[in-house]
């Protein structure tokens, strides 16, 4: 039976990454309550606005469809700030240990060191404990910035009760601004582009779970490997508190039920790219790697980056244009199936996709069960660390030869269980590669690759072939944290219920 979910009770943004559906810039405000009862006022005042995930009219009609919204708001709440919020003791000891020690004090686990370790974040989060996200996503500047008046208005009506915190780093060197900026990037003609500054196409693949109303087909690839060699929707509860996981178990959620059922989890992360080192390591390598520079960028992520084609499919040059040729008469249906329809059970051996790939690493599919055995299922490994990846990218790069400068991404991820769903990717799949065969490798793009103790990769070749493997020797850091926490995204009856003060664990 398709499992319903009550969508109006869900907020919008667990269901939907927003940039998708046109909503491409956006605004994102961290606040802090300074007293909990004008808090709760506040906290209702908003909830009236907040975007639910109800279906849009013309994007997936039926039962209560609303008209696709121009801006859309959502809210949610650090462990610091529903204790500010007076939510009783008996609910917030519910609260998983991974939320409560909140992103800053996970650091050993993240791999949060060197350049990303939390002294170098941005001002923002060096002092006092930030308690509320406040997202807004619009479809233009113009409507970000109403609803932004609109929140600085109710803020002004706390009359101290809740603080908009500065201190973001933003362009020509500013570090005290009031909120995080970001959007989709544009190309040189002033085109939408689903691009990130390292010039790949970002935004392809995205988990299917079920009672979410979407597209037929878009769970090929995106949902779970069956055994008939199909895809099936994952269990809802992989993202959504109050319902059951991929184990039939419920995951671990602070009572009332009814306080925790319907929310979810999400990790905040303004995450720096550095193009310049980027740039000039693809160029260094390229000179010595046996194909072309954009074979070798593509080996990095395990997708092209001029239209995402992946690897598995197109995994050399030759591959690649008979990929296009067949891409460019697709309907959009046939190039969804092409971008996303695969697994890596026709490679083995990495050499398509390497083992240290940012795809394979992220999501390795059915990769990590070729010997069977135990894990007959496919996907057995896998299924359970799936994450939901919101936001967009931020800042522009003006020079390409440079790091410096603001840009990057915000990622903001969704998933029921912080510990066993992100923390353990960025860990085990990111800064370590033994469930790869790949030893202490880290994935080549996040990795935590430093100076002292520069990284390495192996871009595999088919053990039959008389070539030899390509090694990416003193890989250097691409990517740099500067900053983030772990949120609690609540449903709307659990917001109402926090407004009046009612969350009642008894
Ligand atoms: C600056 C940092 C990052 C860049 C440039 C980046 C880039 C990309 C690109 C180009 C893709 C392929 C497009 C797609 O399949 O949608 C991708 C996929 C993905 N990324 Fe990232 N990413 C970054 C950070 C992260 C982080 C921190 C995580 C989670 C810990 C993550 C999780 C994923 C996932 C889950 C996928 C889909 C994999 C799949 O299902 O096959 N990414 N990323």
């Amino acid at each position: 039976m398709t499992k319903t979910l009550d969508l109006m009770d869900i907020q919008g943004n667990i269901t939907r990454a927003y940039g998708r559906f046109g909503l491409g810039f956006a605004r994102y405000l961290f606040l802090r309550i300074h007293d909990g009862i004008k808090g709760m006022s506040f906290v209702g005042a908003v909830t009236e606005k907040v975007t639910t995930a109800a279906r849009w009219i013309g994007v997936e009609d039926g039962p209560n469809a609303i008209e696709k919204p121009k801006v859309a708001t959502n809210i949610a709440f650090t462990y610091q700030g529903m204790k500010a919020l007076q939510v009783p003791r008996a609910s917030l000891i519910g609260f998983p240990m991974e939320f409560v020690m909140g992103m800053k004090n996970r650091q050993d686990i993240l791999g949060d060191e060197g350049a990303s370790a939390p002294e170098h974040w941005d001002p923002l989060w060096q002092d006092v404990p930030v308690h509320i996200l406040i997202t807004i996503d619009g479809v233009a500047p113009d409507f970000i910035e109403e609803r932004y008046e609109w929140l600085l208005g109710l803020i002004r009506q706390s009359e101290g009760g809740i603080e908009l915190l500065t201190g973001h780093r933003g362009a020509n060197g500013a570090d005290d601004l009031p909120y995080q900026d970001a959007h989709i990037l544009f190309d040189e003609n002033g085109n939408p582009t689903p691009k990130e500054h390292f010039g790949y196409t970002d935004g392809i693949s995205d988990p299917v779970f079920e009672g979410v109303p979407d597209v037929p087909g878009r769970v090929l690839g995106r949902g779970k490997p069956t055994r008939e060699g199909g895809w099936a929707p994952l269990a809802t509860g992989e993202f959504i508190l109050g319902h059951v996981d991929e184990a039939m178990e419920y995951p671990p959620a602070p009572n009332p039920v009814l306080f925790s059922r319907n929310g979810s989890f999400m990790i905040y992360r303004k995450l720096h790219e550095n193009v310049g080192t980027f740039n000039a390591y693809l160029d260094e390598q390229s000179e010595h790697f046996p194909g072309s520079k954009e074979l070798l960028a593509a080996k990095f992520v395990g997708r092209w980056r001029d239209n995402g084609a992946p690897l598995i499919h197109a995994p050399d040059e030759e591959s690649k244009k008979a990929w296009d040729a067949r891409y460019a008469t697709a309907s959009p249906e046939e190039k969804d199936k092409m971008l996303s329809d695969f697994d890596y059970t026709n490679d083995p051996n990495g050499s398509r996709c390497p083992f240290s790939s940012h795809l394979r690493r992220i999501n390795p599919r059915s990769a990590l069960e070729f010997t069977k055995g135990a894990f007959e299922t496919p996907g057995a490994l896998s299924d359970r660390r799936r994450i939901l990846r919101r936001g967009l990218p931020y800042g522009q790069t003006s020079n390409p030869a440079r790091d410096d400068g603001e840009h990057g991404i915000i990622i903001m991820m969704v998933n029921a269980d912080i510990g066993r769903q992100f923390e353990f990717v960025q860990q085990q799949w990111i800064n370590y590669g033994n469930d790869f065969k790949a030893g202490s490798d880290k994935e080549i793009l996040l990795g935590n690759h430093d100076k002292e103790n520069p990284g390495k990769a192996v871009i595999q070749v088919d053990p039959d072939s008389d070539r030899a493997p390509f090694f990416l020797k003193n890989l250097p850091r691409f990517v740099e944290t500067r900053g983030g926490d772990y949120f609690f995204i609540p449903s709307l009856t659990a917001l109402r219920m926090i407004a009046k003060g009612i969350v009642d664990p008894t």
